[in-house]
Parts: C-alpha cells; structure tokens; sequence
C-alpha cells in the first residue's frame, strides 16, 4: 500500500469515481455536508459511532463522487487511538477488493494531530496487508484492488510521523510474513536467510551460530529439541547499535520453525497451526527491522532460537536428559514442552555473549495462556516490577496488551526433577507460570528479565481493527513502543 500526501483531492484517471473518506466524529456530519449526504447518512443511521461506515455517491462536478465516512465516536477520551486505528483499518478493509484503485483520506476538518493522523493511516495500511502468493485462481474481483492512499490536508508533521509509522507497519508486515509462510518454506536457515535479504543495507549487525558453532557452545537443551529434525538449528542475533555506550537490551524469540510435539507427538487435528511457532521469533525479527528503519536511537540485540521439533529414529526421548549450556540439567519429561528448552540455551548465549541488561523474550509457549487469556491479552511474567510496569504501558499504548502473572519458590520448586537439576514440566495446573519459572532459573542475577507468552495473540481465526484473519504481527509494535518510550526517552 502506498501512502502519499496531496493538499487537495486530484481528479481520477482510472474510470472509478474519485472515492474520498472523512473521519466523523458522534453526531458531527451535520457541520459540513451537504443537506443530501446529510439526509442518506440519517436514512442509513450512520452517526459517527467508532468503526461506523457510511457511503454515499454524490454528483460531483461533471461526475459522480463515492464519498465514505468513518466514525470516530466521541472526541477525547482513553481509548482514542484505539477508535481511530478502527477508523483507519475499517476504510481499507472495506475497499481493498471493492475495484478502487486510490483512496483518499481528507482530514481536512477533522480535529485530529498529526501523530493521530499518522495512526489512522498505519491502521488502513496494517488492516490492507495479506499474503496471496499462494492463490493462483483468485478472480479478478477477489484481488486486492486498492494500492494507493493519499491523505488530503493532513495537519501540519503528519508527515513526519508518518516517517516512523511506516518503519513500524514494514516490521509488523514482515512479521506477519515469517508468521504466515507453511514450514516447508521457513525452517531455521530460510528464516535467517529471509532475515538476512530484509536487513540487508539496514545497518543491522549479524551474527549467525550453525549446529557445530552450538555444539562447541555445549547448548544441549536446544540441540535435544532439534535432533529429531532434519534440519540444522540456527541461533540468529541482529544488533541495532544506534546509540553508543548504552547498555544493551536484548529481546529474545522462540522460533520453533514446526513444533509436531517430537516424540509426544501433538493430535493431528490443528497441528497445521503449529507452523507458527516461531512467532516470537518472527516479532523480533520484525522489530528489528522497525528500529533500524526508523533509526531508534537504542542498543539492542534481537535473538532468535531457531529449530524444527520432529519426532523421528534420532529424536530425543521423554526421560532423556540434556546439559544445557549454563551448565544446569534438564531432564525432558515431555519432548512437546520443547520452547522453553530452546529459549534457555538462547538466554544463556546472549547474556554470555552481550551482557544485556534487560531481556525480554517472546514465545508462543503454552497452550494454557490461550486458556487463561484468550486472544486479547499475552501473558507477561517477570522479575523486575519497573520493567512489568514499563511493558505493561508500551501494551496499552501500542494495542498489544498484556497481563501480568505471578512467579515465586512454590511455582518454582513444581518443576524439581528426582534425577537432573529440573524437568521440563511441571504439573497440569499453573502450565504457563511453570514454564515462564523454567526460563527464570538461567537469567542471570541483576538482570531485569520479562518473559511474554504470546501463544493467543499471534494467529486469530477473526479479523480485528488493524488485521485481517490470520498472521497479527504481534510484539512489534509493542516492543517498538517500549523502546520509543523508555530506552530513547
Ligand atoms: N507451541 C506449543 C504451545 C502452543 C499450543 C501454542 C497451542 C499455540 C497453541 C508448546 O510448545 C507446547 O506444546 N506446549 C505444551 C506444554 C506442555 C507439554 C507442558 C502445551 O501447552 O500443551
Ligand atoms: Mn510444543
Ligand atoms: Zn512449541
């Protein structure tokens, strides 16, 4: 989708009549439309309430114009993003395959700032965003018409807010990419190999470790998870080094490429899902990209724990146990539990290898956080109060949400194993604060530590304000925006 800016409406060229949006705002169409448009919109009772669309033709000129209006319910409020990312997603979910080739945005009377302004174009870029390239038949009615916004009399530095919003809508696109593509396009190399091609020139460091490199490195608990599999793990860290003597944050992904369960292998029906596992991995991936578009003036380290889970003659065994690279021993209870053990040896590197300072990492975990949560909401367990709090603003700011679970000892002491230093799971009850308990034994003393299970909010079955069914893109924005807000602030 291109977004371009224009002061006034330019005649069409394509044959449609020119199709121009305004955002209304509760009971305000009255003001400035014409008593026709005002008469329909009544007829049709359209007021203007968040997400409400309305469309008119109306003689314009020689011709015919489509005019449509976007609700924005009531001015001010706390939830004004929110209804205005509605708003934007709504447009260009509503015109994308309707035959317009062009959309234009007048905010022109609309009240709105620039940074508002820059919001409703982000939502009706994100909410635009699909992957067809697998759909060889889609009749031309079915395909995606509409390539072009152009805002009309935006305020003052929309623009310029644009610059960063447009950084943040390629990270969460390419996100929703790695997310989307089945498992036999993105496995461990691919993924670095598709991060690689999208980084390249962007200034991001890269740092690629093979099954060899792992192997010196001792990271066992990894390596078990990939054994199964024919192909080779990566671990695949990118820097964005846009500050200097900073101290590092590091975020942390699990990308479990396919995760069959291995040997306690998953029931078939819905397994397909499990091509995206890696979705945590895929937000910092993305993220990345954001900051490196936009230039985020931080220091941060993106690690990604890239595998397949397969069972297969090689595959690891439940009761197996692994030496992970801390040098602490896991006895593998049930070889579906398989993220954490690829997270550890993950934690373990980066903070051996870049001393961060605070970690967040990022895993589609559990399915028990899907059971407590649903889709609305990640899980967000960790040791550092200022850092949950930090987490928990960027969440409400950015529209990736979170909530805050509990840890402690009697959580902790559930996953003692009788034969290694701890097993991979604990019992049935408390399946995502066991787990999250798992990955807090290998963070090191001093370092603020956030782990986010987002196994509910990377992949819905319903479309939302700012995505289409499928992929969301989730932790990118949520990420980008803890960074705008605390690491550059
Ligand atoms: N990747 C899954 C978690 C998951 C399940 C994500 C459903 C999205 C939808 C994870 O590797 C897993 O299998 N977890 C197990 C843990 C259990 C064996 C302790 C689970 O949640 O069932
Ligand atoms: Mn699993
Ligand atoms: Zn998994």
């Amino acid at each position: 989708m291109i977004i371009e800016f224009a002061a006034t409406a330019s005649p069409n060229t394509d044959g449609n009549p020119r199709l121009v949006a305004s955002l209304v705002a509760q009971d305000a169409l009255a003001a400035d439309a014409d008593l026709l448009v005002r008469g329909a919109a009544a007829a049709a009772r359209f007021t203007g309430k968040p997400g409400q669309l309305f469309e008119v033709f109306a003689p314009a000129g020689d011709g015919v114009a489509r005019l449509a209006f976007a609700g924005i319910g009531e001015l001010g409020g706390a939830g004004r993003r929110a209804t205005l990312e509605r708003a934007g997603g709504a447009l260009t979910a509503k015109y994308l395959t309707s035959g317009e080739t062009a959309l234009a945005i007048d905010f022109s009377t609309s009240g709105l700032t620039a940074e508002e302004a820059a919001s409703v174009l982000l939502a009706a870029r994100l909410r635009a965003w699909r992957h067809d390239i697998y759909r060889t038949k889609l009749t031309d009615d079915q395909k995606p018409s509409l390539a072009r916004i152009v805002a009309i009399g935006a305020p003052e530095g929309t623009e310029a807010h644009w610059e960063t919003e447009s950084a943040v809508a390629e990270g969460v696109e390419f996100t929703r990419e790695l997310v989307t593509e089945p498992a036999n396009v993105i496995y461990p190399e691919s993924f670095v190999a598709r991060c690689l091609a999208r980084l390249e020139g962007s200034g991001v460091e890269i740092v690629v470790l093979d099954k060899a490199e792992m192997t010196a490195l001792g990271m066992g608990a990894l390596l078990g998870v990939s054994q199964g599999s024919v192909r080779e793990p990566r671990i695949l860290a990118m820097r964005w080094k846009g500050k200097a003597g900073a101290q590092p944050t590091a975020f942390v992904g699990k990308g479990v490429t396919f995760d069959t369960g291995g040997i306690s292998i998953k029931p078939a029906a819905g397994m397909e899902d499990m091509k995206w596992d890696m979705g945590g991995a895929a937000a910092v991936a993305g993220t990345m990209l954001t900051l490196a578009r936009r230039k985020a003036q931080a220091d941060v380290i993106g690690v990604c724990g890239l595998v397949e889970n397969m069972p297969d003659g090689n595959a690891q065994r439940p009761g197996d146990v692994v030496t992970s690279m801390s040098g602490q021993t896991i006895e593998v209870i049930n070889t579906d539990a398989e993220g954490r053990l690829v997270l550890c040896d993950a934690v373990t590197w980066v903070q051996k290898q870049y001393s961060p300072v605070t970690i967040v990492d990022l895993a589609t975990l559990t399915g028990a956080i899907i059971v407590s949560l649903g889709h609305e909401h990640a899980g967000m367990f960790s040791n550092d109060d200022l850092l949950a709090s930090q987490l928990d603003a960027a969440g409400k700011a950015s529209g990736d949400s979170l909530w805050r679970f509990p840890l402690g000892s009697a959580y902790d002491k559930l996953i003692d194993s009788p034969i290694a230093d701890m097993k991979n799971v604990g019992p049935r009850y408390g399946g995502s604060i066991t787990a999250a308990q798992f990955i807090q034994r290998f963070v090191d003393r001093g370092v603020a530590w956030a782990h986010l299970d987002i196994a509910g909010t990377v992949w819905v079955e319903k479309s939302g304000a700012t995505h289409d069914k499928g992929a969301t893109g989730f932790g990118v924005r949520l990420l980008d925006r803890y960074v705008r807000d605390v690491l550059e602030a």
